[in-house]
């Protein structure tokens, strides 16, 4: 090194030898398989120009297998912080080419540093996955690895947003630290299980494909895993922009208020017609939502899974809120352990991170049958009724049509805490539907009757005039207002912007236990 001249040939020569990750071969192993590397796919998600990666030179101190022989710079992962449309976020990115991505002490160290320096400054932790697990080399350090990396997943819950991008193999219990954070969006390549098919075959017998058994389909239709699917990587990060949009960067903050381009007095005359002439038949509640929110715009999550509910992010008038709605469309729009889950978990985040929940009710009640007994809908539904209940961020309802039953007090109703509930006036009311309370109530009168069909039928209608309509419970104060269908939206910007500084206490206590 010359006096007054510092040499950087040593350092650039490191960088270089970073950037090449496990070698240009396998990075272009990895593009062949529709796939960018760990520091293109940091590139994609930050803003142009504003990543900064930390700890490029760590690498691992195994001896084991030859291991001391493949030492690589940045040990497989590449972590560091940068802006998302203009917000500090901390990412991680796994490098697959670096020993097929898999984690040893020296790559969750890093994953921690960062895990810890985004919660001491309070923004969100985004972890892009391509994985083959635990390093198998490094054995016990690298199980200790991932649970140093749960056991911060867990600190940092309803603390800071956790998102989790699936792209590549997630396998193991590498798929624990994903499902501890609060959104997963795969693409579809990628695939996620505890047990490979191997495994399952010696197991089970089952002869199973990757994709079969944790392909991105599956986890967004069937285990409901994954919230979001997105066709290819780029997409996965438009998605990934998009959800970001609706959070605020912790719990401390209010959500990002965005200069509204919506009319808030906008009405919608075509609400007035939606419902149908009968109360059996289904109707879109998806363009219910769509109609009421600002310019039509709702980011719906679980959008494969469970589609008896509706869940997702919107606005109104420019403030970010979080909408659970039933779906006349699928199993008539009734409750099941699904549905439940997928609510519940909906719900508790938006109350973690301060965001306004709007529930629009059009329900039958719970699905009967034993799957679902056996199951535990009884548990299931329970968490559902604890989510609302619990919630203490400002909460609306307005009921569209049904309302029957224990799944009426379940979604989100006065007597649980609701701050404000409108009825369309269709709504019906009920502790059941007429023809199930009729033949409950008037067993005897129907088979006695001359023509018991006439008699059941006229008992029916009578029923609902009596207590299918939402004027009773606004009698009592449990709905504060009757609306017609094309004044919602107006009347809930008017309701949120009466409420949005709520602040309701609670007992002090450790935490609740709400029945998982
Ligand atoms: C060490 C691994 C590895 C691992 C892959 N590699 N997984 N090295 N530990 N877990 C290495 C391979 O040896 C190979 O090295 C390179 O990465 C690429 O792997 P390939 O198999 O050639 O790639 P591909 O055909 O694309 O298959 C990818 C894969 C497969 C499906 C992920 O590698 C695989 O099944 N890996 C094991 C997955 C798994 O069962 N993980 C669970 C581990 S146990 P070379 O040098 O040949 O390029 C676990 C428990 C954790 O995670 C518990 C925490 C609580």
């Amino acid at each position: 090194m010359c006096s007054g001249t510092v040499d950087f040939t040593d350092l650039e020569k490191k960088r270089n030898e970073h950037f090449l990750g496990g070698g240009k071969e396998k990075q272009e192993e990895q593009r062949r398989k529709g796939k960018l590397t760990a520091f293109e796919r940091m590139k994609s998600l930050f803003d142009a120009g504003t990543f900064v990666e930390i700890d490029p030179f760590v690498t691992h101190e195994c001896h084991e297998f030859g291991m001391e022989n493949k030492k690589i710079l940045g040990d497989g992962v590449v972590t560091g912080y940068g802006m998302i449309d203009g917000r500090l976020a901390y990412t991680f990115s796994h490098d697959f080419t670096v020993l097929g991505g898999s984690l040893g002490w020296g790559f969750a160290s890093k994953v921690c540093k960062i895990m810890d320096l985004a919660l001491k400054q309070g923004v969100p932790i985004i972890g892009i996955n391509d994985s083959g697990g635990a390093r198998i080399q490094e054995g016990v350090m690298s199980l200790a690895g991932y649970a140093e990396i749960f056991h911060r997943n867990v600190k940092a819950s309803g603390v800071v947003p956790q998102i989790s991008l699936i792209m590549g193999p997630c396998a193991g219990g590498a798929v624990y630290s994903p499902a501890i954070t609060d959104f997963i969006i795969m693409t579809k390549s990628a695939f996620m299980f505890v047990t490979g098919p191997e495994v399952v075959k010696e197991v089970t017998k089952e002869n199973v494909s990757f994709n079969d058994l944790g392909g991105a389909e599956i986890h967004n239709e069937k285990s409901g895993v994954a919230h979001f699917l997105a066709e290819d990587e780029q997409d996965c990060f438009a998605i990934l922009r998009k959800l970001v949009s609706f959070l605020p960067s912790n719990n401390l903050e209010d959500p990002p208020r965005v200069a509204p381009k919506d009319d808030p007095n906008r009405q919608d005359q075509e609400l007035d017609s939606i419902l149908p002439s009968s109360p059996n038949k289904p109707y879109d509640m998806e363009a219910v939502i769509r109609k009421i929110v600002d310019n039509g715009d709702f980011l719906e999550v679980h959008k494969y899974w469970a589609k008896n509910i509706i869940v997702g992010f919107a606005r109104l008038d420019g403030s970010p809120v979080g909408i659970v709605a039933n779906n006349p469309e699928v199993l008539a729009g009734v409750l099941d352990i699904d549905s439940c889950d997928k609510a519940t978990r909906f719900t508790r985040f938006c109350d973690c991170f301060n965001i306004p929940l709007v529930a629009l009710v059009d329900v039958p009640g719970f699905l009967p049958g034993t799957g679902q007994e056996w199951g535990g809908i009884i548990r299931h539904g329970a968490k559902l009724l604890y989510a609302f209940s619990e919630a203490t961020v400002p909460k609306l309802t307005v009921i569209t049509r049904k309302a029957y039953g224990g799944a009426y007090c379940v979604m989100n109703s006065k007597h649980i805490g609701a701050d404000y509930n409108f009825a369309w006036p269709n709504a019906e009311i009920a502790v059941m539907g007429p023809e199930g309370a009729c033949n409950i109530i008037f067993r005897k009168d129907i088979s006695e009757a001359e023509n018991p069909e006439e008699k059941r039928s006229e008992l029916v209608q009578d029923y609902r005039e009596r207590f299918s309509n939402p004027y009773i419970a606004a009698s009592k104060g449990y709905i504060d207002l009757v609306i017609e269908p094309k004044e919602t939206r107006t009347r809930l910007i008017s309701a949120l912007k009466a409420i949005y500084k709520k602040r309701e206490e609670r007992p002090r206590r450790k935490h609740g236990n709400i029945p998982v």
